[in-house]
């Protein structure tokens, strides 16, 4: 047990220096540190690379309350500190066994951080919580990302963001009626969670399952499975989809029986996408097209679905790593292309049609802002009360979805209607 621990642990730190100084995307570069690894293993690597990302500006705090200049350090030292600290603070593991993991490994690291062993061996018996007294640091929030959330969600702004620290477990959308029981047959856990979506422990990655496989589950949040209810679609209707990325929504609107045309200004996404509904046994029309401008060609849809790139606010807990490249100037790029792309979409919505605009971004730049400015400049458009037992915040035009503790991640949209 012992050397695996110490094997995982290793992989978990070049999973995290991947990430926090190669400015590496966390899910793949942590699927190709697993290989196939399996069982304890597996969610060892997972829990630690995952946890410390999460809390890396809360632990980065309390490690700097006992280090003179944590910048000095080697990256691999400062990783071993905050994998230890994360482990000590968190997760819970004994502190003898964390510290003892710890020191051993960078011990076995080639290059000079071998030498620090004993300055973490120091630092990991002392690290503490009552250390962090800042509030955007105990959240584990750079400051400005803290003042972003805070604008747009007010007082829930704490839960929100204390929410997107804790794992959720995969949210499978079925597209079978014996798609649970598939499951639990392929030895995964099954629980039924929001949104008619399960909530899934799988016995091993989700694309080796014959279930997923077959076409029986797609992987989806309940809360992007509320952004396409909140479209209301009726059998038979023509449905422009925007952003169509994958096809996870895309999919959802085809189940509701609407003839859908899925668009990306990306090919490999909309190729993926194609590949995606074929895999579910849906198909729908497939256009690269860049939506910020006019699809002048296409006849007048019933409802269009836009789901705009972002900054990914709603997601911290998916992709912890957004918190350390987010910034404002992100933001109004995003929110730019964003507004592009309502404008024109909805130019070819039907008179007495409807639109959803979707973010997964908590922030008001990217979501009422762009929607506020939108129905001052297009009067026959107007914005309609939305439904969802979800957890929910009005903002000045539109809602917000909030990440909760069940695992939730956070969204903004709107729904529009377009006068007769
Ligand atoms: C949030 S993701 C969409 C996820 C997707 N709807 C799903 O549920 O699987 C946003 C998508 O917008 C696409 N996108 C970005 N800029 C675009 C543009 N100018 N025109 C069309 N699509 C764009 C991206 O390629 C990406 O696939």
């Amino acid at each position: 047990v012992e050397a695996v621990g110490t094997d995982a642990r290793s992989r978990a730190i070049r999973v995290i220096g991947a990430v926090v100084r190669d400015g590496a995307p966390l899910r793949p570069t942590l699927a190709r540190a697993l290989g196939d690894a399996t069982g304890a293993e597996r969610s060892l690597v997972t829990d630690v690379a995952y946890g410390t990302l999460r809390h890396l500006h809360a632990l980065d705090a309390a490690l700097s309350a006992r280090l003179s200049d944590p910048a000095a350090l080697p990256g691999v030292a400062r990783d071993v500190l905050r994998a230890g600290a994360y482990e000590l603070l968190v997760r819970g593991t004994a502190a003898h066994a964390a510290v003892h993991a710890y020191v051993e490994l960078l011990k076995a690291t080639p290059g000079p951080a071998a030498r620090l062993s004993g300055l973490v061996n120091a630092v990991l018996r002392r690290v503490s919580w009552a250390d962090v007294t800042d509030e955007a640091a105990r959240l584990s929030l750079p400051e400005p990302l803290w003042a972003h959330l805070r604008a747009a969600l007010g007082d829930e702004a704490a839960a929100a963001a204390r929410a997107m620290l804790s794992p959720a477990p995969v949210f499978l959308h079925p597209y079978t009626a014996d798609a649970a029981e598939r499951l639990v047959a392929e030895g995964c856990t099954v629980q039924p969670a929001a949104l008619g979506t399960l909530a899934v422990r799988l016995s091993r990655p989700l694309e080796r399952l014959q279930a997923f496989r077959e076409g029986a589950v797609q992987a989806q949040n309940p809360s992007s499975v509320a952004v396409v209810r909140a479209l209301g679609v009726a059998r038979g209707e023509r449905i422009l989809d925007v952003g169509a990325g994958h096809g996870i929504k895309t999919a959802q609107l085809c189940a509701a029986g609407a003839s859908v045309i899925a668009v990306d200004v990306d090919p490999a996404r909309i190729a993926a996408g194609r590949a995606n509904l074929a895999r579910l046994g849906f198909s729908a029309e497939h256009v690269v097209h860049d939506a910020t401008t006019s699809q002048a060609g296409l006849a007048p849809v019933d409802a269009a679905l836009i789901d705009a790139p972002c900054t990914g606010t709603g997601t911290l807990r998916a992709h912890p790593e957004i918190k350390l490249r987010w910034s404002e100037a992100a933001s109004e790029r995003a929110a730019a292309i964003g507004a592009a792309m309502l404008a024109r979409v909805a130019e070819r919505v039907r008179p007495g049609g409807r639109l959803v605009y979707a973010v997964c971004a908590l922030g008001l730049r990217e979501g009422p802002a762009v929607v506020a400015a939108f129905l001052r400049d297009t009067p026959d458009w107007r914005a309609e009360p939305i439904a969802t037992p979800l957890p929910m915040r009005d903002a000045a035009v539109g809602s917000w979805l909030l990440p909760t503790d069940a695992g939730h991640d956070g969204f903004y949209l709107a729904r529009l209607e377009r006068r007769g």
